[in-house]
């Protein structure tokens, strides 16, 4: 019955692919409290991965009840926590009903590669039937105008210039011509009635149940459009990323919402009766946050919704000649919302101990992480080493496409009215899962912390290289039927050798990305920031270093991608004075010590194992290839 002391913190719930957190934060982003727990990873066949979305909600509720409890075994009440902020593991897609609140069936995570039949169908559909785009949504680069959801206007035209995404009432989203929308008639045209009915396959899928194969039946609206409908097809890969700056891929929610239509008879009938809402672990999150029971929030933050392949980046809204390619109909759709700004409060019915504390930043958890290495500005740069690896690079207000094999995405937008900022991103598949893997499916080690102390036994791999592409390879390679490869075996190999081999693999991933990066910003970096899981290793930055040719600065409080979504909540409460509109507000954010590696191999040795690497990539590149 202690008097509690009454303080000003920050709160940042960090859902990644392996585990949530939730962190307390003060006004100099020292951690005043925290909890952490694992979920389960269901891998139910090869290169499937799910997660159980009601394991996501309990693993939240876990994090904030405990980290709320220590801060008030501290002394602190917990209405000293003023609001919080929101960050997620990406793409991952999750599909639940209108009418119970409850999941559909488990979310596919974000490297999950069932989904390779799909991307073949739609590369085809591609190039067979292009994409019909407006013209004006061609060219990403330059400033987008932020159309807001219901004003109208040509970008936001569905299907037909003039018509527009509007939201209903209960928070659905639908096509209704602008001129019935001036009338207000309710007459609206509902695009899922030009959509064939999606057949389904023979013994579908009930959630967690079998799946058959990948059969799609989509057709979409098209043919019957008179010519002024019909503004421009874009065909081949190009005419995608050219609009969402990201390309067909198993990576992105689009075409894992599409699997889920095709093979779950929930999903598909709820698609059909305008019960299904879709989102991204954010989306779902929040959901659960603002009450479910009474129909909570379905929102998605912009950096979140630029993974989908289901927006504009120049218009950063759902985009109508993407939902009509992937049959996608708009009442499934979240409302797209900035990274900072109050979006609703923490509901009484959540089991939560938060309750009425506002929700204010909500952000992927990759941009989160440059926020909170404090990247703010053009040209700087971070990569976190997490279950994958993630190097963005901040391009200002200006939105770049890569030529080399990069993609465009939001990084964030710090308010509704606020511009948003654009990154080019290396996404790596692998990083910390490899060292999982090791520990957990081939027993090499017992402790993850064990890698150090093995591979730091040999002095190299003795020309032994291992190509992580457990579900293909992604940027800056982009194959999806490269295979895992371990090449350079020699009767003198050992454990150590394949252990250091697997640190190696993903700085010179890491390497190979940042040559793109260098080449499409012709600058040289001389430092990169990092943070995430495997920087705990002294050993692996000490590899990126010597592998990257750069300095690496590992920050001693390394949780970057929580302080993030702080950083974004507390500009929108304006909190502290932090303003991310002036990066000189955050001088005294995280400050604390910075250790620098520096490269410790000769140059043309470097080189050297830079040829070795490209060389065992190129033999996992094309396994899998039909
Ligand atoms: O794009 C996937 C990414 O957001 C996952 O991040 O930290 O869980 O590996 P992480």
């Amino acid at each position: 019955n202690r008097e509690l002391r009454q303080g000003q913190f920050i709160g940042s719930l960090d859902c990644g692919t392996t585990s949530t957190r939730f962190i307390v934060f003060d006004k100099r982003a020292k951690i005043i409290a925290e909890h952490q727990t694992e979920f389960e990873q269901i891998l139910p066949h090869a290169g499937w991965h799910e997660h159980d979305p009601e394991a996501l909600v309990d693993a939240m509720t876990e994090c904030i009840n405990k980290a709320v409890e220590k801060l008030e075994w501290m002394g602190w009440s917990r209405k000293s926590v003023k609001g919080i902020g929101i960050t997620n593991q990406r793409e991952t897609t999750v599909c639940w009903s209108r009418t119970t609140g409850k999941p559909l069936c488990n979310a596919i995570v974000w490297d999950d590669s069932r989904t390779l039949g799909v991307v073949r169908e739609y590369e085809k559909k591609l190039e067979e039937e292009g994409l019909d785009i407006d013209d004006e949504e061609e060219d990403l680069k330059g400033v987008p105008e932020n159309v807001e959801i219901g004003t109208g206007g040509e970008d936001a035209a569905f299907g037909e210039k003039g018509d527009v995404v509007v939201e209903k009432e209960d928070g659905t989203q639908e096509l209704e011509p602008e001129s019935t929308k001036a009338k207000q008639d309710g007459l609206v045209e509902k695009v899922g009635e030009k959509l064939e009915n999606l057949g389904l396959a023979e013994n579908q899928s009930q959630p967690n149940g079998n799946q058959s194969e990948h059969k799609p039946k989509t057709q979409v609206n098209g043919d019957d459009k008179t010519p002024q409908q019909v503004h421009k097809k874009r065909k081949g890969k190009e005419g995608i990323v050219d609009v969402t700056g990201i390309p067909l891929s198993t990576y992105f929610s689009a075409i894992k919402l599409r699997w889920m239509l095709d093979h779950n008879r929930d999903v598909h009938e709820a698609h059909e009766n305008d019960d299904l809402m879709f989102g991204t672990v954010d989306t779902w999150l929040v959901y659960a946050l603002t009450g479910r029971e009474q129909g909570g929030l379905h929102i998605m933050d912009v950096t979140n919704a630029s993974r989908t392949l289901l927006i504009s980046l120049k218009t950063l809204q759902w985009h109508p000649p993407l939902l009509r390619f992937f049959g996608i109909k708009p009442s499934v759709l979240p409302k797209i919302v900035s990274s900072s700004e109050i979006y609703g409060t923490i509901s009484e019915l959540c089991e939560t101990s938060l309750t009425t504390v506002p929700i204010a930043g909500i952000v992927g958890d990759q941009q989160a992480a440059l926020v909170g290495n404090k990247c703010l500005r053009k040209g700087e740069a971070k990569c976190t080493f997490g279950t994958g690896a993630f190097v963005l690079f901040n391009t200002g207000e200006e939105c770049v496409r890569s030529n080399y094999g990069l993609i465009s995405t939001v990084a964030f937008q710090a308010g509704p009215d606020a511009k948003p900022v654009y990154a080019l991103e290396g996404s790596i598949a692998v990083a910390g899962s490899a060292i999982k893997w090791l520990r957990d499916q081939i027993n090499l080690i017992e402790e993850s912390s064990d890698m150090d102390i093995l591979a730091g036994s040999v002095a190299d791999t003795g020309g032994v290289y291992f190509v992580t592409a457990f579900s293909g390879l992604l940027a800056p390679y982009w194959d999806r039927e490269a295979s895992g490869t371990i090449i350079g075996l020699t009767s003198y190999t050992t454990s150590a050798h394949i252990a250091r081999a697997t640190l190696e693999a993903v700085c010179f991933q890491t390497r190979a990305v940042l040559d793109v990066i260098e080449k499409e910003s012709e600058t040289k970096l001389e430092t990169l920031k990092v943070d995430g899981g495997v920087t705990n290793s002294d050993l692996a930055m000490q590899l990126q270093a010597n592998i990257g040719g750069f300095n690496v600065a590992r920050p001693a409080m390394r949780e970057s991608t929580a302080l993030g979504s702080a950083l974004l909540a507390a500009n929108a409460l304006k909190l502290f004075g932090w303003d991310l509109n002036k990066p000189e507000t955050l001088a005294d954010v995280n400050t604390a010590g910075v250790h620098i590696f520096e490269p410790e191999l000769p140059e043309k040795d470097r080189l050297k194992a830079l040829k070795g690497w490209e060389k065992a990539v190129n033999r996992a590149r094309k396994w899998h290839e039909e």
